[in-house]
């Protein structure tokens, strides 16, 4: 195995030079901030949107040249999965910090539960070429970091910890205890787990059982935690204001152990800077050992860029298990009761109406009978001169 994230260890990659593309139906580019400067010396000189445009191709459009290294390809082959992720209901939810606690707490376990299953896949497979370069838990793994910030919140819920059970009985499923209390909101997700969990548990654990697939936990390494180290920094910021969370208490999933604990909304503005440094080359060194264990497999980078894509997929619609505030009222009951409150105000407005007319007509009558002959005798009278 190789030391664990060190930025000098890392071998060179010699240029490619095969020109085989790999056709994608992936016809949306997206606007991703650039990346990090890199310092490594096999990273592509090119900027991958430079390369795309200079064939007068929008990056991530049809056609990927597999002469790129891995880390060029997952990010342009991801493009389109990445924009529908980001731009998921749940994903908005997190963003704007619209989920009660406990919810939260809710959508942490459930990514305990998906960080368990791949932290637990790379451990089994972790002397597969192909992983161990980028395979250092002590630096990435997620579910302790996940644990930890569950039971923290936890005690913020005064009403889980009275409920809270430590031993249900688990679905055949699952593959570990949870290390952090269980309330009845959290058993459902390891007794019954929603399909779109499930479905994402079974997916890596079936790669991870067979030394035929295994490599493509690769790309499962890559959206996760890739993500969290791009786009989980802001999300991070957000749910520490919106929780109104201090220090690293509730926010060490974002927050990794290389970085420096004052990072964030705390910290002042140098150590903000030496964060947000360690966190691009730590990026950096990322994508340095994916393209390291891959190499110039040309077969290999199509497949992980093609599971890349099944990974956003099973991400996006994991987002899905989040209860979203307005659904907690069943979204067709409030489509009824809209309906009925319209209708209930249309008849009003008719009644209202025939109201006035029989009120006008009657007043039209009344007048007719009393008034017209008062007027026509007063009118005669003045004709008359009396
Ligand atoms: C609100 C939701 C999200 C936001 C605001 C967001 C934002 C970003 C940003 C700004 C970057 C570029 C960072 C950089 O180049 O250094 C990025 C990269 C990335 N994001 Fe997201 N993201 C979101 C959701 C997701 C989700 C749900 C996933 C997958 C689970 C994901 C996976 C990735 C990956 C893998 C990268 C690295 C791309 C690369 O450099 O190869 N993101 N994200």
């Amino acid at each position: 195995m190789l030391p664990p994230c060190p930025f000098a260890n890392l071998s060179i990659i010699q240029p490619p030079t095969s020109t085989s593309k790999l056709h994608l139906n992936l016809s949306s580019s997206s606007s991703s901030p650039p990346d990090t400067p890199s310092f490594s010396p096999n990273t592509p000189s090119e900027k991958p949107s430079e390369a795309f445009s200079a064939r007068g191709k929008l990056p991530g459009e049809h056609e990927l040249e597999l002469s790129q290294p891995v880390s060029t390809l997952l990010k342009l082959g991801t493009q389109r999965a990445h924009v529908k992720a980001e731009h998921s209901a749940g994903a908005a939810a997190l963003v704007q910090g619209g989920l009660g606690l406990e919810e939260y707490v809710r959508w942490l376990a459930v990514l305990w539960r998906i960080y368990d299953a791949l932290e637990l896949g790379l451990a089994e497979n972790s002397t597969n070429p192909v992983l161990a370069p980028t395979y250092d838990p002590a630096l990435l793994a997620r579910a302790p970091a996940l644990a930890e910030d569950i039971s923290y919140l936890l005690t913020l819920i005064p009403s889980s910890s009275s409920t809270t059970t430590q031993n249900p009985t688990y679905s055949s499923n699952a593959t570990s205890l949870p290390p952090f209390p269980l309330p009845p909101f959290l058993q459902e997700l390891f007794t019954s787990p929603p399909e779109p969990l499930s479905n994402y548990i079974n997916h890596i654990k079936s790669l991870a059982s067979s030394s035929s697939s295994s490599s493509k936990l690769l790309a499962h390494s890559y959206v996760r935690y890739l993500g969290d180290l791009s786009g989980g920094q802001f999300i991070g910021a957000r749910v520490k204001k919106s929780y109104d969370l201090r220090g690293e208490e509730g926010t060490k999933f974002y927050y990794f152990e290389f970085q420096n604990r004052s990072n964030g909304a705390d910290g002042d503005d140098e150590s903000k800077f030496h964060a947000k440094k360690r966190l691009g080359e730590v990026k950096d060194w990322f994508r340095r050992g994916m393209d390291e264990g891959v190499g110039e497999d040309q077969v290999l980078k199509a497949n992980l860029v093609e599971e890349a894509n099944i990974a956003f997929s099973l991400n996006t619609d994991l987002f899905s298990v989040i209860r979203l505030p307005s659904s907690s009222t069943s979204q067709p009951q409030m489509a009824t009761q809209q309906k009925q409150a319209k209708d209930e105000t249309t008849m009003a407005d008719k009644l209202n109406s025939i109201v006035w007319f029989l009120v006008a007509a009657g007043a039209g009558v009344l007048l007719n009978i009393y008034v017209q002959p008062v007027v026509t005798d007063w009118v005669s009278s003045k004709r008359n001169g009396i």
